[in-house]
């Protein structure tokens, strides 16, 4: 059973994980920037990588510890390569070229969307056909998964990300960053019917999003109606999360019914959303389809789900080259590139 150490520093979280096999979780460990950032309103890169560069070595060595495990003791060391921050990426695919050189084993540049991607299938050696829908900060994608490797891209935003969405309507409402996790708590309490606002796209006929009209249209009613009450806030908040979950469950739902698929699975930060996940609760359960998240520990940025997609590369026989780059930008077919 191959034993793989990972480690994430594509965006704001430090982490780093073993794993045996598909599932022998040996160490699980994240330090989340988010509180460093917050203060900026969002997260700033040289803080992100300079934050990584300082922890990074600490995460993994704990990580090692946990594992009960010597560096020589592993099969292969992966990395996320991209996409994300050019310069938080360099500090752990750095670091994880370094440990590969120096105990002369398998590097594997891991894809961070594959990450996400795969992970409502944590655990398990074979990933069946489903449509996915991989919605984080950075990303909002719609794709059809035949298999481990085969993902063909239906549609993707063409503008902010759903979390994205989420963030900077947080922001604002002068809400704090991020801001998915508190829309979500004070649109508990709210009217999702009392505001209207757009559902980008929602008539376009294809796959692809906008949520930048979102965006736009909050700022107006703002501008309009002046800094909102908080007694206005809970239903602010439910209106703006229904806009974005609307769109999201609809275009899924839609992808899954043309592309015949019998399962869908919901990924990245955006699927911890509770509105989210009693939407498509309540339709895959009306129109038969299985519905599939990942676990709670996996749901934000994590490095376990990094081993599990490079334990997934590893046993189709894939490996990468130590002089691989760092891809920066989302590039639809670096998703789908197999590792030499
Ligand atoms: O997957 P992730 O940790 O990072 C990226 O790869 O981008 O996703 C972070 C995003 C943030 O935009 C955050 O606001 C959002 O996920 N998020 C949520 C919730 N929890 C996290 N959005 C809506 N509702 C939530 N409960
Ligand atoms: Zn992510």
């Amino acid at each position: 059973m191959p034993t793989i150490l990972a480690i994430e520093t594509s965006c704001d979280e430090t982490a780093a994980a073993v794993l045996s096999g598909f599932n022998g979780v040996l160490a699980h460990e994240i330090f989340s920037q988010a509180e460093i950032h917050s203060e900026f309103g969002g997260v700033v890169p040289e803080v992100a990588s300079r934050n990584h560069l300082a922890s990074a070595p600490l995460i993994i060595d704990r990580a090692r510890q946990k594992a009960g495990l010597d560096f020589s003791q592993l099969d292969a060391i992966a990395a996320t390569t991209g996409p994300g921050l050019a310069s938080a990426l360099l500090v752990g695919a750095s670091l994880a070229k370094g440990l590969a050189l120096g105990a002369a084993k398998t590097f594997l540049a891991v894809n961070h969307i594959e990450g996400h991607l795969l992970s409502p299938f944590f655990g398990r050696d074979t990933i069946p056909p489903h449509t996915a829908l991989v919605v984080s900060g950075g990303h909002t994608l719609l794709l059809d998964v035949e298999g481990f490797g085969k993902y063909q891209l239906l549609g993707r935003t063409l503008d902010d990300a759903a979390g994205e969405a989420f963030d900077k309507t947080a922001k604002l409402l002068g809400l704090g960053y991020p801001g998915g996790i508190l829309i979500d708590r004070l649109a508990a309490d709210g009217d999702p019917a009392r505001y209207d606002f757009p559902r980008g796209m929602i008539e376009s006929g294809d796959f692809d999003f906008s949520f930048s009209g979102l965006k736009t249209s909050v700022r107006i009613f703002l501008e309009k109606h002046g800094p909102p009450a908080k007694t206005d806030l809970p239903d602010l908040c439910a209106s703006i999360q229904a806009a974005i979950v609307n769109v999201l469950a609809t275009k899924l739902l839609k992808a899954a019914r043309q592309s015949g698929r019998h399962t869908i699975a919901i990924s990245g930060g955006v699927s911890a959303n509770s509105s989210l996940r009693q939407s498509l609760n309540t339709q895959a359960e009306r129109v038969g389809l299985e519905l599939l998240f990942p676990p709670p520990d996996l749901l934000t940025d994590n490095a376990l789900m990094i081993a599990y997609a490079a334990a997934h590369h590893l046993a189709a026989g894939h490996t990468s080259p130590i002089t691989e780059e760092i891809s920066p930008n989302f590039q639809a077919s670096a998703l789908a590139k197999i590792p030499s």
